[in-house]
C-alpha cells in the first residue's frame, strides 16, 4: 500500500489551481444517460472515484474517452439496465445511476450500496422519492429493482436535504410526465452544476441552490459541452494547508461563494484571506487562533467534508475549539491518529473538544477515509519531524496528485 512521507515545518508559498469538483462530475456522468448524443465534460480531474463511474458507463454500453481533463461520452448505446455489483460496492455514490437509468430505459437494477467508513449511508430518501414519481421499487435479496413504465411528476418533500436523494430524484423526474417539485432539497453547489448540465442538454430544471427545485419532464435531449465547477472541498483543503503552515498561497479557480463557510472559519483562526478575481489569496498566521465553535451543516453551513481538515488546524491553535459533526455518524476516525501525533482532542458523541498544542510530532498514521486522510497530510505539514501517512488510496479518491500540488508549494512530501 502506498504511503506519503512528509517532513513538516515548511511554510507553503506560491500558487495552485483547483480542479473540477468530484461531487459534480459523478452525478453529471450519470446524467449523460439522459441523452443519446455526445457529451463533452471539461475540467474533470483524474481521480479514482471518477474512473470507477466511467467504468459503470462503459459497463452499461456507453463509450467514454479521456483527453487530459476532458471526458467525451457517447451514451448512444445502452445495453443493460443493471448496474454491475462490483462498481456499486467500490463506490456507493453509484446509487445515483438509479434515477438516470430509470429515465433512460424505464427500469434499473442495482445492488444495495453498503455503508462506508464514515457511516451507514442509508438511501431511504432516494427510494421514497422515486416511489412518489410512480416508480415501482422492489428491494429483495440485496438488490433494488425499479420499473417505471410511465413515471408521473409529483410533489416531493425530503425529510432531510440529502444531496444524493435530491440528485437521484431530479434525474428520474426528467422522464416523468408533467412537473416535479422537490421541497427541502439540498442546496449544495453541485446540485446547481447538475441543473445547468441538464438544462444544457435540453432539460428544464430550476431552483437549484434553493430549497425548492422544479423539474419539467419529457423534454427532448441533445448533446452539450459543459465545464465542471471548481471543487470547493479541494479549495478548502488547500486553504487549510496554507493556514496550518503559516504560509502565503494563491489558490486559483475558486468560486468564493461556494467556500464562504470555510473562509469565514479560517479568518476566525487569524488567517488573512482576500479574493483576487477568480482566485483567493491566503496568508496563514504563525500560530492559528482557536475557533470557538463549528457545527457541520447542509450547505450553506460549514461542510462536513471540511470537518477533518479544519480539525488538524485546530489541533495546533493557541486555545480550545469545539467541533460538532451533525451529518455523518462516524466521521471522527482521524482523531485517534491526530492524538498519536500529540493532539489533545476529546470526543463526546458528535462533539470534539480540541485543546490546541504548541506542536505536533511526526509519526506513522493511517488514513481511514478520504477527508480524514487529507487531514493527516495537513497535520504532517505542520508536525515536527517526519510523518508517514498510510493508505493513501483513500486520499487519491478525491485529490488529484495531492503530493505533487503540495510539493509545488514547497512542502517536503513524497509518495513511497
Ligand atoms: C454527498 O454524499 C457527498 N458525496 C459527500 O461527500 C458529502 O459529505 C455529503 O453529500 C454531504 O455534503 C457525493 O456527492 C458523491 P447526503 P451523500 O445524502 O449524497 C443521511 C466526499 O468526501 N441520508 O446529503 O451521500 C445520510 O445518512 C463525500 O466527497 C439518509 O438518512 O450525502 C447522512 O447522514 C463523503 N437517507 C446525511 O443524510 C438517505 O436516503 C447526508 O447524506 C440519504 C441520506
Amino acid at each position: 500500500m502506498a504511503k506519503f512521507m512528509i517532513t513538516g515545518g515548511k511554510k507553503l508559498e506560491g500558487s495552485v489551481r483547483v480542479t473540477g469538483a468530484k461531487n459534480s462530475v459523478l452525478p453529471i456522468l450519470a446524467a449523460a444517460l439522459l441523452t443519446t448524443k455526445e457529451i463533452v465534460l471539461k475540467d474533470c480531474p483524474d481521480l479514482a472515484d471518477i474512473e470507477k463511474v466511467i467504468g459503470i458507463l462503459r459497463a452499461v454500453g456507453s463509450k467514454v474517452k479521456r483527453e487530459g481533463s476532458t471526458l467525451i461520452v457517447d451514451p448512444s448505446t445502452i445495453t443493460t439496465w443493471v448496474i454491475p455489483d462490483k462498481f456499486v460496492k467500490e463506490i456507493r455514490s453509484s446509487i445515483i445511476f438509479l434515477g438516470a437509468m430509470i429515465a433512460r430505459l424505464g427500469k434499473a437494477k442495482v445492488t444495495y450500496p453498503g455503508g462506508c467508513e464514515i457511516g451507514q449511508r442509508p438511501i431511504n430518501l432516494h427510494l421514497e422519492g422515486l416511489k412518489k414519481l410512480g416508480i415501482e421499487v422492489n428491494d429483495s435479496y440485496g438488490y433494488i429493482e425499479c420499473y417505471a413504465p410511465a413515471p408521473m411528476g409529483a410533489e416531493i418533500h425530503l425529510d432531510y436535504p440529502s444531496v444524493g436523494a435530491t440528485e437521484n430524484i431530479i434525474l428520474a423526474a426528467t422522464a416523468a410526465h408533467g412537473y416535479t417539485i422537490i421541497r427541502n432539497a439540498a442546496k449544495e453547489p453541485e446540485i446547481g452544476d447538475l441543473q445547468n448540465f441538464i438544462n444544457a442538454i435540453g432539460g428544464k430544471v430550476c431552483g437549484a441552490g434553493t430549497s425548492t427545485i422544479i423539474v419539467e419532464g419529457k423534454r427532448p435531449m441533445r448533446g452539450a459541452t459543459h465545464t465542471i465547477i471548481p471543487d470547493r472541498i479541494v479549495a478548502g483543503t488547500y486553504l487549510t494547508a496554507a493556514a496550518i503552515t503559516g504560509g502565503e498561497v494563491l489558490i486559483e479557480n475558486v468560486i468564493l461563494d461556494h467556500i464562504y463557510p470555510v473562509v469565514a472559519k479560517l479568518r476566525e483562526s487569524g488567517a488573512i484571506i482576500k479574493s483576487v478575481g477568480s482566485a483567493v489569496l491566503i496568508k496563514g498566521r504563525d500560530r492559528p487562533l482557536p475557533i470557538y465553535h463549528t457545527t457541520t451543516l447542509p450547505y450553506p453551513g460549514f461542510p462536513t467534508d471540511m470537518q477533518a481538515p479544519l480539525m488538524s488546524l485546530l489541533s495546533v491553535s493557541s486555545g480550545t475549539s469545539v467541533m460538532v459533526e451533525t451529518i455523518f455518524e462516524n466521521r471522527f476516525k482521524h482523531v485517534p491518529e491526530l492524538i498519536r501525533m500529540g493532539a489533545n482532542i476529546r470526543i463526546d458523541g458528535k462533539t470534539a473538544v480540541v485543546q490546541g498544542v504548541d506542536s505536533l510530532r511526526g509519526t506513522t498514521v493511517t488514513s481511514h477515509d478520504l477527508r480524514g486522510g487529507a487531514a493527516l497530510v495537513l497535520a504532517g505539514l505542520r508536525a515536527e519531524g517526519q510523518t508517514i501517512v498510510e493508505n493513501t488510496y483513500h486520499i487519491e479518491r478525491g485529490y488529484e496528485c495531492l503530493e505533487c500540488k503540495l510539493r509545488s508549494l514547497g512542502a517536503e512530501i513524497e509518495k513511497i
